[in-house]
């Protein structure tokens, strides 16, 4: 198993106090990998930092052996990087077709048709919708055409934050078998999910956060046995 994110002590706020601090895990070549913690904890403050948009106090983030922690965002995304942020993740006034396209404009695809082809097949709701303005989807079909447009560059690493988000526990399950899916196609995905327990059982990995550290990572399948995971964020009872 290769490293292909590796975030060593990073600690990042928005100008003022530290909001995380000494955060330290590695993502896996071809993992799902899960962020897991309460609300506040800092788990959309790691992604953004990863991504580039807040102001790096500490620390270093690695991507495939090379530190990406002081370039732009932009240059993120010309080099594998694609995320899909919390919330405003689409353009509502604009066709599910045209926020895919959107998706290619910092780093074009060799074949845009041919990339858009693979996308639709992954996503087959989203054919149907393509001329529709993506603020008439359903919260599910939204979210679908998030992760599409953030594919539309041909990511090595997505990432995903709270992906299921508002989604029926049914609509969750196709969100989840989705992104099994991208993963075969070669794309490592590390996410923030609330839906802990289903998102533990397809993660490889997961990294609970509490107040902006480091708590616990391990395993999915270790993580959903321990028992401080279990009475904190799993509801109690083993599965
Ligand atoms: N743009 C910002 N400017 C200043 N502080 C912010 C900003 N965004 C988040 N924070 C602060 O950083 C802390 C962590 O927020 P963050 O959004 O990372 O938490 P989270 O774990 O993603 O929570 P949630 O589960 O509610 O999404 C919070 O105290 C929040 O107020
Ligand atoms: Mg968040």
């Amino acid at each position: 198993m290769s490293v292909l994110l590796e975030v060593k002590d990073l600690t990042a706020g928005y100008g003022g106090p530290a909001v995380i601090e000494g955060i330290s895990f590695d993502v896996f070549t071809n993992e799902i990998a899960v962020i897991l913690g309460p609300n506040g904890a800092g788990k959309s403050t790691v992604i953004k930092t990863i991504f580039s948009l807040t102001n790096v106090l500490g620390g270093s983030v690695q991507l495939d052996g090379k530190t990406i922690t002081d370039q732009k965002t932009s240059k993120l995304v010309t080099m594998g990087v694609s995320a899909v942020p919390q919330s405003h993740n689409v353009f509502p006034n604009l066709t599910v077709d045209e926020n895919l396209d959107i998706g290619t404009y910092a780093a074009p695809p060799v074949d845009k048709m041919a990339t858009r082809e693979i996308i639709l097949g992954l996503f087959p709701d989203l054919r149907d919708k393509l001329k529709q303005p993506s603020g008439e989807l359903s919260g599910g079909q939204r979210q679908m055409v998030a992760i599409g447009r953030a594919l539309m560059c041909e990511p090595t690493l997505l990432l995903l934050d709270e992906p299921t988000a508002g989604l029926s526990p049914a609509y969750l399950e196709r969100i989840f078998d989705l992104l099994l899916d991208v993963r075969k196609t070669g794309v490592t995905i590390l996410m923030v999910e609330q839906n802990a327990r289903q998102a533990l059982q397809i993660a490889d990995h997961g990294h609970v956060f509490v107040n902006g550290k480091n708590f616990i990572s391990g395993t999915g399948q270790e993580l959903l046995a321990d028992e401080n995971v279990r009475n904190s964020f799993l509801g109690g009872a083993a599965s």
